[in-house]
C-alpha cells in the first residue's frame, strides 16, 4: 500500500506542476524529479510484489504496473529533446519486463537505467553543493523525526507507535542497502501523502540533505565505518566509485555489491556517509585540478629535457588526477571522456618520439578539455 500512497503523491506533484507555467526550467527539473523518484520507489519495491515470476501481492503488483505507465506519460509531458525518444523506448521496455513478472533484479536495473538517463537528459541536482553537516543534523533529527522514527531511528519513537502505516525504521538493514541518500532527501522534501509523513520543505535545502545524509547513516555502526575508512585509505577503486558527492548520494549499497563484496560496499559506504566530504578531497574537483598541475609539471619538464620524469608526470596526471573522474564523467558525457583519453595517448606518445612541438600543442589541448570536463560534472551539481 506504500507504493500507492506514493503514486498519489506523484500524481498530485505531478498535476501541480503540469498545471503551472509551460517549458519553466525549474517546473522541468521537479517533473524529471518526480519521475525519477517514481522508478527508484519502482526499483525498490517491487521485489515484494513479484518472486520467481510469480505474483506475491495482487494489489502491490497492479501498483508496479501503474508506477511504469505513469512514467511512461510522463515522459511524454517533457519538453522534446533530442534523448527523449530513447527514455520513452526505455520505459516501454520497463513496462513489458513488469507485465511479463521479470525478476526483480532485471525490473531494478532497468528502472535504474532508465532513472540515470533521465537525469542526464533533464538534469536536476544530484547532491548538496557542500558536504552536509551531519552534526547539525543530528540536532535537527532529535528536534523533528525522533518523536516518530525514534532517537536510534528504530522506528520506535513515542508517536510512531500510534502510527498506521508506522513510520520506517531507518535501522533496517534489507531496506536501507537499496535507499540511496538522494531518495532519502525526495522524501523528506516532498513527505509521503496520505501517511504522517509530513513534508520538510520549510526547512532549508542544506538541512535537507544533512538529514538525508544522517538518516542513511543509521543502519550502520562504528565498526563498519572502521573498515570503510580502511578500505578508503588503502583501495584506490573505493575513490574512484565515489568521485564526488553526486556519487555518494545516489549509489546504493545494493547497487555498490555489484561492483564489489557486499559487505565492503556496505562498509564503504558507512564511512562515506558519515564522512562525506573526503569525497571532496580526495577527487572531487580536485582530481581536474592536479590533472592541469601535473601536465604542466610534466611539459616543463619535457621542456628541460627530462624525459623520463615527462613521462611519469603524463602518468600521473592520468592516473591520479583524471582517472577516478572517469565513472562519473562517462554517465555525463562519453564522448568527452573518448576525446581526453585519445589526447592523453597522444601527448605521452609525442613524447615517447621526442616530438616537443607536438607535445606543447596536446597539452594546451588537453588543457581546454580539463576545463570542459570541470564544467561537465559541475552541470548538475546545484549552481548555488
Ligand atoms: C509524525 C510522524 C513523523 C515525523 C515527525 C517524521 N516522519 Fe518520516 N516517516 C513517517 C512515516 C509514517 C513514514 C512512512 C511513510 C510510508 O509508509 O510511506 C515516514 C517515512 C520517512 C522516510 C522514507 C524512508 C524510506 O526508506 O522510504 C524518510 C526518509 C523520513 N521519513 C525521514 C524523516 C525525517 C528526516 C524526519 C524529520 C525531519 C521525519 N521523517 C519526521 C512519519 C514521520
Amino acid at each position: 500500500m506504500q507504493a500507492l500512497r506514493i503514486l498519489l503523491a506523484v500524481l498530485f506533484s505531478w498535476l501541480v506542476a503540469v498545471s503551472g507555467a509551460h517549458a519553466d526550467p525549474l517546473a522541468t527539473q521537479d517533473k524529471a524529479k518526480q519521475t525519477w523518484q517514481l522508478l527508484d520507489y519502482l526499483a525498490v519495491d517491487y521485489g515484494g510484489a513479484v518472486r520467481d515470476g510469480k505474483v506475491q501481492s495482487a494489489s502491490e503488483y497492479e501498483e508496479m504496473k501503474e508506477f511504469a505507465a505513469t512514467a511512461v506519460q510522463q515522459l511524454a509531458a517533457l519538453p522534446s529533446t533530442p534523448a527523449l525518444p530513447e527514455l520513452k523506448r526505455q520505459a516501454t521496455a520497463l513496462s513489458e519486463l513488469i507485465a511479463a513478472k521479470a525478476d526483480a533484479k532485471a525490473v531494478a536495473d532497468s528502472a535504474h537505467s532508465l532513472a540515470a538517463a533521465l537525469v542526464k537528459a533533464y538534469p536536476f541536482p544530484l547532491s548538496p553543493s557542500t558536504p552536509p553537516d551531519l552534526a547539525r543534523a543530528k540536532v535537527l533529527f532529535e528536534a523533528n523525526c525522533a518523536a516518530c522514527h525514534g532517537a536510534t531511528g528504530r522506528g520506535d519513537g513515542p508517536l510512531g507507535a500510534k502510527l498506521t502505516p508506522p513510520p520506517i525504521a531507518f535501522t533496517d538493514r534489507d531496506r536501507a542497502r537499496s535507499r540511496s541518500v538522494l531518495a532519502l532527501y525526495q522524501v523528506i522534501s516532498q513527505g509521503v501523502a496520505g501517511t504522517s509523513m509530513p513534508s520538510f520543505a520549510t526547512l532549508s535545502d542544506e538541512d535537507r540533505w544533512a538529514l538525508a545524509f544522517f538518516a542513511g547513516t543509521l543502519s550502520h555502526d562504528d565498526a563498519m565505518r572502521a573498515r570503510g575508512e580502511q578500505s578508503w585509505g588503502r583501495d584506490a577503486t573505493a575513490k574512484a566509485v565515489f568521485p564526488d558527492l553526486a556519487a555518494a548520494a545516489t549509489l546504493t549499497e545494493a547497487a555498490l555489491s555489484e561492483r564489489m563484496p557486499p559487505d565492503t560496499a556496505r562498509d564503504l559506504t558507512a564511512y562515506v556517509r558519515s564522512h562525506p566530504e573526503v569525497t571532496i578531497t580526495a577527487n572531487g574537483t580536485g582530481g581536474v585540478g592536479l590533472a592541469r598541475a601535473r601536465l604542466q609539471e610534466s611539459l616543463a619538464a619535457a621542456r628541460a629535457g627530462d624525459q623520463a620524469n615527462a613521462t611519469r608526470l603524463a602518468l600521473s596526471a592520468y592516473l591520479d588526477g583524471f582517472e577516478p573522474l572517469e565513472p562519473a564523467l562517462r554517465a555525463r558525457n562519453q564522448a568527452l571522456l573518448t576525446e581526453v583519453e585519445n589526447s592523453m595517448l597522444a601527448y605521452r606518445g609525442a613524447l615517447a618520439s621526442g616530438k616537443l612541438e607536438q607535445a606543447d600543442a596536446t597539452a594546451q589541448k588537453l588543457d581546454y578539455l580539463f576545463a570542459q570536463v570541470d564544467t561537465e560534472l559541475g552541470r548538475i551539481k546545484p549552481s548555488r
